[in-house]
């Protein structure tokens, strides 16, 4: 994909064969795991997708317009802040918190090129179509990749310029611990001394408030976590039964995230033909779809810090739920 300008590029790193080699991979091992685990990357197909976005409208999902408002409210400081000439949004999906991020760096004077880069190459072409009609004289290089995976063959800083990498919807409290780190310190070693990391990530707060979100009263989340089962179906040739299992949203305190399983409600057999493995669930035997970390402003900061990064402002809603965090690479 080129415009006589050269203002759009597409690089695309993740191939239809190679997600499903990781997905054969990760069911493979996850089925035989104890508990029983599949990791939330799979959610998403076009389905997920969509109930992903009806989740993002209910009433009781709140991190989705918390961190929307938190950004409009924040931009343009956050901008004035940051000076990027180049903004890299992982898992560019919501636009409309990708137009907040573009109008306030355009004004802020600084912005030159903006990279949105997600596992959907459907949906970043479709994504960069509509933001090059919009903002003519930006130069848009979208990237199919993983953002797990694929952080390497992010586009450089320009020369004298510095790229702020935007991280948000709090997908990095979706990784488990040791994985976050890790993740946190390859965003580190893709950056130069002095470029940034703006991480949205939940708060931790009231158990009465994070439960409901992710176990809503029109069952959307529900639907949403058995769907990865439709995906093993027809990806894997798998047999799952959907309704042999029931939606689970729980707070651990001791961890301080969600845990969203899929609890089985009688004992069944299920075969993975793609995968020539046979799988049998207890009733009542429970395996876990998604973790989704909460965070107290001290952790963050421990967290980036433990990454290579410092610190450097931070925003927060009026009733404390969700947090955008600048740091600086070091
Ligand atoms: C927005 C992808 C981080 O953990 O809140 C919503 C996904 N899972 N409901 C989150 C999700 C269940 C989600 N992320």
């Amino acid at each position: 994909m080129s415009t006589p300008g050269g203002l759009i590029r597409l690089d695309v790193h993740l191939t239809d064969a190679d997600a499903d080699a990781a997905l054969r991979t990760d069911v493979a091992r996850g089925l035989v795991a104890r508990p029983k685990e599949l990791p939330p990357k799979w959610f998403y197909d076009a389905r997920g997708s969509e109930l992903f976005e009806r989740i993002t409208e209910l009433p009781e999902y709140y991190p989705f317009r918390t961190e929307r408002a938190l950004l409009a409210d924040s931009v343009a400081d956050i901008a004035r802040s940051s000076g990027a000439d180049t903004v890299v949004e992982l898992g560019s999906g919501s636009s409309t918190k990708t137009r907040l991020l573009l109008d306030a760096f355009s004004g802020a004077g600084t912005l030159t090129r903006y990279v949105p880069q997600d596992v959907s190459e459907s949906a970043l072409r479709g994504a960069i179509d509509v933001l090059h009609r919009d903002y003519p004289e930006l130069v848009v290089h979208g990237v199919v990749g993983d953002f797990t995976t694929d952080l390497d063959r992010l586009p450089g800083a320009d020369p004298g310029g510095k790229r702020m990498i935007a991280f948000l919807g709090g997908t990095v409290g979706n990784l488990l611990p040791g994985p976050r780190h890790e993740f946190l310190t390859h965003v580190r070693s893709v950056l130069a001394p002095g470029e940034q990391l703006l991480l949205g990530t939940g708060l931790v707060t009231d158990p009465a408030v994070m439960v409901p979100a992710y176990d809503d009263a029109a069952g959307v989340t529900a639907e949403f976590n058995r769907n990865v089962l439709l995906v093993l179906n027809r990806e894997l040739g798998a047999n799952f039964d959907i309704n042999a299992f029931s939606h689970v949203a729980v707070w651990e305190a001791e961890h301080e995230w969600i845990e969203m399983r899929l609890r089985a409600v009688r004992d069944l057999h299920v075969s993975v033909r793609a995968l020539d493995l046979d799988v049998s669930f207890l009733a009542g035997e429970e395996m876990v779809t998604e973790i989704s970390a909460k965070f107290r402003p001290e952790v963050i900061d421990e967290m980036v810090t433990a990454a290579g990064f410092v610190p450097s402002r931070r925003w927060t809603d009026p009733d404390d739920r969700f947090a955008l965090s600048l740091v600086t690479a070091v």
